[in-house]
């Protein structure tokens, strides 16, 4: 496949451009008033999900030029070689094929498809089983508590889709250890009984220090409690790629699902790696999970570039971060049970798009991923969302709304969804000196006093959002939820010519984190810089009080 000409020269980066100074005088308001066709023409519907786009700071005109810059850029192909499997992780010589995870047909690759059928398989007869009560421990008792410990995508995933679909939980408590941080593996197994406990080991390279550390302290833990060598098998499961590395862990092999070289690991939910999140839900719902994730899959393999969800959102990302100049990118879900979904977006997308050279190594002169951050609403409105009205910067944000509650106090949730459309609005339309002074005159507040005190209640206004609403939270639509970012955060890395399933900027801390642990533990003289050296020696110094 021909590379297309860097993004900058493509004619429609400079067709944007010019829009973006066009545009820099008229206000998302104004849209509005002239075109009361926008609301309904300014949206996209797939697999349960409704994107309102009407609030950004877009026409017609910008969008057209936006949609020519995706076919300059050889999208439509780029999607395909997706879908078929290409080698498009270069830097590894390797497709990533996560949407054959979720499929209902082979997609043309039977042999690949077919050990996906397999795992399926292996993950819903474990989690019936657990299900049912019938997968006991060493001591007979049964299992009611399953432990997943992995980090990054080997953790945000299952917790997120876990944590998101608490309504559809069966018996079985799942719980979540990432962090090296001892307190972690504490916290989660003080309530536990070893003899009730599962553990699944979930690391793709079955090499990460994290997950190696808290695996260890987790069979020490079994171990002291009166189990056995032997009883361990019953207590332990992995999922990897890497099963020599997790038999000589002690896991014996058929305790082991596989994880493919093929699928990065924060596009591995999908997975066995979302085996716990099987065993809290059930298969039934799982299945639900993928399916919702295979009708977005559907919809941006198919869909026009115009109507096509995924798609826009990332020419919206490309518009705000490349053309406007805006470095971040807010996501707010208005739903408790979706308060992980920006942590696990976090890792979706900057770990997949923060890079700094195309696909060929060449280094960019443009922006790539913005920093994606967020909270659940309304908690953030108590906290950041004053920056997000007055600020000094602009923060484009993703409203995420389901419209009903599964708690039974629709009463309560109207408020939520309230303030949600309350705050979507309120950037848009924001307050001008005129209606701040009006309000306080209003409140009875004399002439000087209001006219010194307005100024700080002007918001500006203008600031772009995106509202995308569906039903409820539940395993489709969450299914869906995720795809939708997913293909985003393809787009994007195609539009800026960088390799997405690739992530090279982690090695380097890993590497002398190894050095410094070294360090902590002996008494070598080190050649690291000033700074590092005084704070090994304070440490050293630190454990020599205790
Ligand atoms: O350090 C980053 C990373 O490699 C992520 O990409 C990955 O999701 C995480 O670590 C965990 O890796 P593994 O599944 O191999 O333990």
């Amino acid at each position: 496949m021909t590379n297309p000409a860097p993004l900058s020269d493509l004619p429609g980066y400079t067709e944007l451009e010019a829009h973006a100074t066009r545009l820099s005088s008229i206000s998302i308001e104004d849209f509005f008033n002239t075109d009361p066709t926008r609301a309904e023409r300014y949206v996209s519907e797939a697999a349960g999900l409704r994107l309102d786009y009407s609030k950004q700071l877009v026409d017609d005109g910008s969008l057209a030029s936006l949609l020519r810059l995706a076919t300059q850029a050889n999208l439509r192909d780029r999607i395909k070689a997706l879908f078929r499997g290409d080698h498009i992780n270069n830097t590894e010589d390797r497709p990533a094929l996560h949407t054959l995870l979720r499929a209902s047909d082979d997609s043309g690759l039977p042999d690949l498809y077919q050990t996906v059928l397999d795992t399926r398989k292996r993950m819903q007869a474990l989690s019936d089983e657990l299900r049912r009560g019938t997968m006991r421990g060493h001591s007979g008792l049964a299992i009611t508590d399953v432990v997943n410990i992995g980090i990054g995508g080997s953790d945000l995933g299952p917790r997120l889709v876990t944590q998101a679909l608490t309504p559809f939980h069966g018996k079985i408590r799942c719980h979540y250890v990432a962090n090296v941080d001892p307190a972690d593996l504490r916290d989660a197994l003080a309530p536990l009984r070893p003899a009730s406990t599962l553990f699944i080991i979930c690391s793709k390279s079955f090499r990460t220090e994290e997950t190696l550390a808290n695996g260890l302290a987790a069979r020490s833990w079994m171990l002291h409690s009166g189990a056995c060598d032997a009883d361990l098998a019953q207590h332990f499961l992995a999922v990897t790629g890497n099963v020599n590395a997790a038999t000589d862990f002690g896991i014996p092999v058929q305790n082991c699902l596989p994880m493919w070289n093929w699928v990065g690991g924060r596009y591995s939910v999908w997975s066995a790696v979302g085996l716990s999140c099987a065993i809290a839900v059930g298969w039934e719902n799982f299945r639900h999970f993928l399916a919702g994730a295979e009708a977005m899959d559907q919809h941006f393999h198919t869909s026009d570039a115009s109507d096509n969800m995924p798609l826009i959102m990332s020419l919206l990302e490309l518009w705000y971060s490349n053309i406007i100049g805006i470095g971040n990118h807010a996501v707010l879900p208005y739903d408790h049970s979706l308060r992980l979904l920006p942590d696990y977006l976090q890792q979706l997308t900057m770990e997949s798009n923060g890079k700094r050279v195309d696909t060929q190594g060449n280094p960019l002169d443009y922006a790539t991923a913005p920093v994606l951050w967020g909270s659940a609403g309304t908690m953030g409105q108590h906290s950041f969302h004053q920056l997000l009205h007055q600020g000094q910067l602009t923060c484009p944000a993703d409203f995420i709304l389901p419209l009903t509650t599964h708690t039974g106090a629709s009463g309560q949730h109207r408020k939520l969804v309230a303030n949600c459309l309350a705050q979507s609005r309120a950037l848009m339309v924001g307050r001008s000196l005129t209606e701040a002074n009006t309000s306080l005159l209003q409140r009875g507040l004399d002439k000087t006093s209001a006219a010194q005190l307005a100024p700080h209640l002007v918001m500006p206004g203008n600031r772009p959002n995106s509202l995308i609403s569906f039903d409820s939270v539940n395993p489709s639509t969450l299914g869906a939820l995720l795809a939708l970012y997913e293909h985003r955060t393809f787009c994007s890395g195609q539009l800026w010519q960088i390799n997405s399933f690739d992530q090279w900027g982690v090695e380097l801390g890993k590497e002398i984190s190894a050095v410094i642990l070294d360090r902590l533990g002996n008494n070598e003289i080190g050649s690291m810089d000033d700074s590092t050296e005084r704070l090994i020696q304070i440490y050293k110094y630190s454990q020599q009080k205790q």
